[in-house]
């Protein structure tokens, strides 16, 4: 299978966002993402595997599922490095190449914001995770202040096309509720910390178990 997501651009700008965000504290919320996981586990949309290092060692193997052509090589270089087992593999989050009940978790990180269609991916989460395995979520979502998401509203007619696809405006927590995940624990803050205006600010960060 050969994915169409391609952001050359973005991809090629993403080491330098992350960079600036790992300075900002964002390795701790790394660490908070994944910690606890084990068994086999996927990441959907690892970008270059910023979380591969996160991850712990009871995670015995990892399929890292990322359909940008650039960034799965760089995932695969990162991957050569990391204590956990990983394996990076093309598709998307709406077709992920893996088996039915196969994975014990799914992880993503900034992806929810940009797959074409929320409920399919999620669908498709649903489907790889064994009946109560968990999915564990950091992403940035649609503010609950009513001004900031119409700032959020008015961000998204260009935003997706300076990053990659990516809309700053999803009610993602919502949407993970629809698709029958129950949430056992989400935090919301903003990140980083000092920004007023970045529209990508309001985050979330927790666990939901699949039915
Ligand atoms: C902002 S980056 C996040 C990377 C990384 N997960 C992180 O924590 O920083 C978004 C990632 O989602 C991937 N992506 C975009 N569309 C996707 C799709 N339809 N299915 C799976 N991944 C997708 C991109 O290629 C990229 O790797």
């Amino acid at each position: 299978m050969t994915s169409d997501v391609r952001n050359p651009v973005f991809a090629r700008l993403f080491d330098r966002f992350a960079a600036k965000d790992k300075g900002r504290g964002e390795d701790a919320l790394r660490d908070e993402l994944v910690a606890g996981l084990s068994g086999r586990a996927a990441e959907v949309g690892p970008g270059n595997g910023i979380n591969f290092t996160h991850f712990p060692a009871s995670v015995k193997e990892l399929i890292a599922v990322e359909p940008e052509p650039y960034l799965r090589r760089a995932a695969e270089r990162t991957a050569e490095s990391v204590p956990v087992k990983v394996r990076v593999v093309d598709g998307t989050a709406g077709e992920l190449p893996l088996e039915d009940g196969s994975v014990d978790a799914l992880v993503v990180a900034g992806v929810l914001c940009s797959v074409p269609d929320v409920a399919a991916a999620l669908a498709e989460f649903a489907r790889v995770l064994r009946a109560g395995g968990e999915l564990r979520f950091y992403e940035h979502v649609r503010s609950k202040r009513p001004g900031f998401a119409r700032y959020q509203d008015t961000i998204d007619h260009v935003w997706p096309r300076l990053m990659g696809g990516c809309h700053p405006n999803r009610d993602t927590l919502a949407a993970i509720r629809e698709a029958g995940f129950e949430v056992e624990r989400v935090r919301r803050f903003g990140f980083p910390a000092t920004a007023r205006a970045y529209p990508v600010l309001p985050r979330i960060l927790g666990s939901a178990r699949a039915a």
